[in-house]
Parts: C-alpha cells; sequence; structure tokens
C-alpha cells in the first residue's frame, strides 16, 4: 500500500476529467482500506469506485482511496436461488457476465452499466425495468471514522429511483466493501415490459429468450443509444428524470401532444429528462470538446480535453433552458465533485 502524489484521474474516471490528486492510494483488502482510513496526516478522503458516476471540476486536494476489493463467492443456495457475494471493486458489468455464465438470473437488465458492484447500490442503478433494489439482500460496509464493519440489509437502505439512504442520511460516512445479490438459478422472471426489449428479441427471431438472451439485447440496444466511455467520455445520464404534478403534465400537453410520460401515482408523472433536452434543441448539440450525445439527449459527452467546469456550465444552461420552456427543474444524477 502506497500513498502516490501528483497522480491524474483522467483513467478513474469514465467522463475522461483530468484533474489531480494530491494523494491517491488503491486498496485491494479490508485490512489495507482499514489502515488509509486510519491515517492521521490525510484527515479529508475522497472515495473511488468505478468513477462513472462522478463529474470532477477541480483538482482534489483529499487522499483519494481507489476501493479496488476483488471477488465474487457463492454463499448459500437451494435448488431455485443462490445468494451471491461480490466485492466492492468488482467490475459491474463483468459481474453480469459472471452471473449469466452460471445462469443466475436477476440482473441481465442491468447489463453494460458503468461502474463498480460497491457504489451500484449508492445510486441504486437501473434500466429497462429493473433496479439494483430487486435482487439485493445487503451490503457490508466499514465506518469512515471508526472503521466499525457494518451490514445494511435491504429494508435499511431506504431505495428509491436513483436514491438510497447512502445519498442522504449517512451520506459520507460508509464504504461499501461487499455487496450479497439473490439471483435465480431456474424459472427466471425475464422482465421484457420495455417495448425495445421485444422488439429487440424479435428482430433477433428469438422466441423464447433466455436470460443470456436478454443481456445481449440490452447491450445491442444501449450500444446503440449510448456512447461507450472508452470511446467518448460520459457519465451515462447526467440528469434524472423528473417527477412531475398530473395537473403539470396535462397543462404542458396541450402545447406538446407528443410528451412522453410514466405513471408514478394517481397524481403524480415521470417525465423523461431526455425529451425535455432534445425539443429545448440540445441533441447532439456540440460545443467544441464537449456537448450533448446524438442519440440520447440525457448523455453529456467530453469528446477530449474538456474540463469539468465546461461541462458543468453545459449542465447549467440546460437545465436554465428546460427550465425556462416547461417550468420544470431537471436534478444532475452525477456527483459534482
Ligand atoms: N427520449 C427522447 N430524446 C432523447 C432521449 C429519450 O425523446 O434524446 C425519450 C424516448 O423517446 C423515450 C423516453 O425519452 O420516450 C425514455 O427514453 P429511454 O428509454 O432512453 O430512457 P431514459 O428515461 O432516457 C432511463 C435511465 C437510463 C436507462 C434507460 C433505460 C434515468 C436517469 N436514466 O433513461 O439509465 O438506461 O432509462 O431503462 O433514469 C443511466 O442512469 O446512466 C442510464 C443510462
Amino acid at each position: 500500500m502506497h500513498v502516490a502524489e501528483n497522480i491524474s484521474l483522467k483513467d478513474y474516471n469514465t467522463f475522461g476529467i483530468d484533474v489531480n490528486a494530491k494523494y491517491f492510494v488503491s486498496v485491494s483488502s479490508i485490512n489495507e482500506l482499514k489502515q488509509v482510513l486510519s491515517l492521521k496526516e490525510h484527515p479529508k478522503k475522497l472515495l473511488l469506485g468505478g468513477g462513472s458516476n462522478m463529474l470532477l471540476t477541480q483538482n482534489q486536494d483529499k487522499l483519494v482511496i481507489h476501493v479496488n476489493l476483488k471477488g465474487i463467492t457463492v454463499e448459500d443456495e437451494t435448488s431455485d436461488y443462490v445468494l451471491v457475494k461480490a466485492n466492492a471493486g468488482e467490475n459491474w458489468h463483468e459481474f453480469v457476465l459472471w452471473c449469466l455464465a452460471n445462469n443466475f438470473g436477476g440482473i441481465e437488465n442491468l447489463s453494460l452499466i458503468p461502474g463498480n458492484v460497491g457504489t451500484a447500490p449508492i445510486q441504486n442503478i437501473g434500466a429497462y425495468g429493473v433496479e439494483l433494489k430487486d435482487t439485493f439482500v445487503a451490503c457490508d460496509t466499514i465506518n469512515i471514522e471508526t472503521l466499525d464493519i457494518k451490514s445494511f440489509r435491504k429494508a435499511d437502505c431506504n431505495f428509491g429511483y436513483r436514491n438510497s439512504i447512502f445519498k442522504n442520511e449517512v451520506s459520507g460516512q460508509y464504504i461499501i466493501t461487499s455487496v450479497t445479490f439473490r439471483l435465480t438459478k431456474r424459472n427466471h422472471l425475464l422482465q421484457m415490459k420495455y417495448g425495445a426489449i421485444t422488439s429487440e428479441l424479435e428482430a433477433q427471431n428469438i422466441v423464447t429468450p433466455t436470460i443470456q438472451d436478454i443481456s445481449k439485447a440490452i447491450i445491442a440496444i444501449r450500444e446503440r443509444k449510448l456512447p461507450n466511455p472508452k470511446e467518448i467520455g460520459n457519465s451515462g445520464s447526467f440528469f434524472k428524470n423528473p417527477v412531475i404534478s398530473l395537473t403539470k403534465f396535462k397543462s404542458l400537453q396541450e402545447n406538446f401532444e407528443d410528451i412522453p410520460s410514466y405513471s408514478i401515482s394517481e397524481t403524480k408523472v415521470k417525465v423523461p429528462a431526455g425529451w425535455l433536452i432534445e425539443k429545448a434543441g440540445f441533441k447532439g448539440k456540440r460545443f467544441g470538446n464537449h456537448g450533448v450525445h446524438e442519440n440520447q439527449a440525457l448523455v453529456l459527452v467530453n469528446y477530449g480535453g474538456a474540463t469539468g467546469a465546461d461541462v458543468l456550465k453545459l449542465s447549467e444552461l440546460i437545465q436554465k433552458t428546460v427550465l425556462r420552456l416547461f417550468d420544470i427543474t431537471i436534478e444532475a444524477e452525477v456527483n459534482i465533485l
């Protein structure tokens, strides 16, 4: 374990933003993590998982801790279910592929989401009708101050849409070191309510899909719509989809007949921010080395060499324009650091 100085974080965030970490350390065991957390000379810490949900807007003076805990284990199983524990530093998509190779079902719809296992519960990652919380059992954590180990069970986590206790009540207090999932071994529950999945499967002439087929279909859909961070820096959806009142939605419908929505309750609907941003004229707009993705307006991109401040400024312009046109506030989904 070695605390390095003046390290570029460019390869540690999927936006590919080049800022400097004054101090940087990568930890690959719980013991190393405990040692690092005890370093008195570095009271302020910044935790880094897959770096897929952050926009770095400045050089970091805190000790940046790269959580690199690896390993996947089967904890328990019956003929129907398996409990799988994955350590926080496992890459999320590689973990999904490992589950599929073992024919463990439940997270196939979450294929190709960037990031690591340990950060997935923080924002309750979700896509194509499935959220992490659907298969989540518990996660092990370390308290950053006391170094105590604590397990959070599903009911403790207050999971919501792109939200959890780790973004709210206990934000910044715990490091997730592993996550346990309950997955199916047979009679997999296929989630295909998203029209795009069924049409993709039809196009491939697949009538009775397996979990592996669903994963492949989702990978194909995502590859068409979303930029690969290895090629174009991005952080997936930059904004959350806003929830508005049904009354407001109805009045918007008078001017915009084609406005899509998902029902949330009897009085509230969720509106796709991607649609609002496209209507506001930003889809595919490029501003030098950064811009809005051409196939999905919810995704801001770094074509190479953009600063976090550039991207932040663009996101604020988008927020202001959407507010002016629709009287809707859209909130960033990524963490601005
Ligand atoms: N839309 C537009 N223009 C756009 C983008 C979308 O009009 O540029 C419209 C689409 O036509 C569709 C609706 O918006 O009617 C929804 O689009 P999509 O299915 O692409 O989903 P989304 O709501 O934009 C969410 C998640 C994605 C996830 C997809 C699929 C959020 C913030 N984003 O996007 O998650 O992959 O659903 O389930 O909830 C991520 O979090 O990084 C992410 C990519």
